[in-house]
């Protein structure tokens, strides 16, 4: 009897866990999307700086399409991440007009559980779908 209520309570967690991660994958999205809302306005939607911002600002953008050519053929997947979250400083996104993006992506996130861990895959994603604009 015992070991019939541990195991169908151990069913109902294994459930209960399910269902939580689902709910908490659906809350994430895209690569794709979070790129263009977040980034598209300056970069363009191919990462070639061409996004309807870029003609207003001072600081020529680079071409995100051409990171891995820069960088030997290897996609710098740590600096893209690190320019992102604002732990590299990037003089466009770090000018005090406009905010880095680490601290924008971790105060929407700071009311959900596992904010932390959801700052890190959203970045990470980011760069995941930069890393398919490569030419
Ligand atoms: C307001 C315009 C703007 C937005 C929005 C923006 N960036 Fe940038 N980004 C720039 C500018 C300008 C530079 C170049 C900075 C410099 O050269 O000092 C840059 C540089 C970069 C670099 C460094 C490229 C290199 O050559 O090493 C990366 C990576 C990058 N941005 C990714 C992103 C991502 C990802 C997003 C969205 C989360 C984003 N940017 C949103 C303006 C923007």
């Amino acid at each position: 009897m015992v070991r019939k209520i541990l195991y169908l309570t151990s069913l109902v967690g294994v459930g209960i866990l399910g269902l939580q991660l689902a709910a908490w994958c659906s809350e994430i999205d895209t690569g794709r999307d979070l790129y263009l809302r977040y980034c598209g306005s300056c970069h363009g939607k191919d990462g070639k700086g061409d996004g309807f911002v870029s003609p207003f600002l001072k600081i020529e953008l680079p071409d995100l399409s051409l990171l891995k050519k820069n960088n030997k053929g290897v996609f710098p997947f740590s600096g893209v991440m690190a320019s992102i979250d604002g732990s590299r400083v990037v003089r466009g996104h770090g000018d005090p007009a406009m905010p880095v993006w680490g601290e924008v992506f971790r105060k929407e996130l700071e009311p959900q559980k596992y904010h932390e861990l959801t700052f890190l895959l959203k970045v990470k994603i980011i760069a995941e779908y930069i890393s398919t604009l490569q030419r």
